[in-house]
């Protein structure tokens, strides 16, 4: 690819949304967490690459779960029949294997029931979960009472918070309860597994009914943000590559723009565009997705461009 063809794959007028990122709080937020490095953001670009389906896939394959956003917009605007979620972190997957097997109601009145103070979430922090639930109502406590809502080490309780509200920033009991009711409607259609991303991937790397949606910790070229955020961050990310270029089915990867994943990218052979969004601090930044065949995402800004024409 020549230098010339690099900048205009990147610039600007070449990039999906332009004019402003999406904002989030117009997509219907469905899950309990509050997910650091979540993808709220991309919902719009992925109903748009559904839609663009010329064949509706039955699975969608999402190796690095999180929160999850994706796969339960897949599931309740019925994108796909099924979605594998995937999770390493065993408090975060606690939360899933909950919600799978049937105790989501259990965590709502948990949680509607819990008296929260500084004293009782260190109290509740304190105790050995002995049962799967119990973990996953501790995971909801510390997501939702955490500074930027991470789990990984080193993370902390929120000290002053939106407003001054301190640890009640961001608990919302009725709202948490509510989601996690709400998750009965799509939860038998959910296959949860606590394992390696990269191997589930393989494990579907024939189907070709499958859609999968991978979005690694960004941790490529010694990012540090994956390794802040994450308990599990160590991949292998020339392997991913190279999972994705054997898989059958479509797949998008979500990236930073980092030039060690662009020259990933490009040694596989994959297109490239980058797409606005806001950072956690509001702050405007530009990520990286990268797919077998990003045209969609041209048509969709030509319309844009389209319209935007007619009305001057
Ligand atoms: C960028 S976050 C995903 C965020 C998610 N897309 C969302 O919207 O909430 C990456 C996730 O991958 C998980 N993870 C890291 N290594 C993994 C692995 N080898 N297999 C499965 N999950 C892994 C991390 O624990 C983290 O939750």
């Amino acid at each position: 690819m020549t230098a010339t063809r690099q900048a205009v794959l990147f610039s600007e007028s070449n990039n999906l949304y332009t004019a402003k990122p999406v904002n989030v709080a117009s997509v219907p937020q469905r899950s309990s967490f509050r997910y650091p490095g979540g993808k709220t953001w991309f919902v719009p670009a992925f109903r748009e690459w559904m839609s663009h389906k010329y064949q509706k896939p039955k699975k969608l394959i999402e190796p690095f779960a999180g929160g999850g956003i994706i796969s339960l917009t897949a599931l309740f605007e019925n994108h796909v029949q099924c979605a594998v979620m995937v999770e390493l972190d065993e408090d975060v997957a606690a939360v899933w294997q909950s919600v799978v097997s049937g105790n989501g109601p259990w965590l709502a009145d948990r949680i509607l029931s819990f008296k929260l103070s500084r004293e009782s979430v260190i109290s509740e922090l304190s105790t050995p979960a002995v049962e799967i639930k119990e973990r996953a109502f501790q995971t909801i406590l510390k997501n939702r009472t955490f500074h930027g809502g991470v789990l990984a080490k080193g993370s902390g309780l929120i000290k002053l918070g939106e407003n001054g509200k301190g640890i009640r920033s961001r608990w919302y009991p009725k709202t948490l309860a509510k989601r996690l009711l709400n998750l009965e409607k799509v939860s038998s259609r959910i296959d949860f597994r606590s394992e390696d991303g990269l191997k589930v991937m393989r494990d579907f790397s024939d189907r070709k009914d499958a859609v999968f949606f991978i979005d690694p910790p960004y941790t490529a070229g010694g990012k540090k943000a994956g390794k802040r955020l994450y308990k599990y961050c160590d991949i292998d990310h020339e392997e991913l590559f190279a999972i994705c270029e054997a898989l059958r089915g479509d797949f998008l990867i979500t990236y930073d723009n980092a030039d060690e994943v662009k020259d990933l990218a490009r040694s596989h052979g994959f297109s490239m565009r980058l797409i606005p969004m806001k950072n956690t601090h509001h702050a405007k930044m530009q990520e990286l997705v990268i797919g077998r065949d990003l045209s969609w995402m041209d048509q969709l800004q030509a319309l844009i461009n389209q319209k935007c024409e007619s009305k001057t």
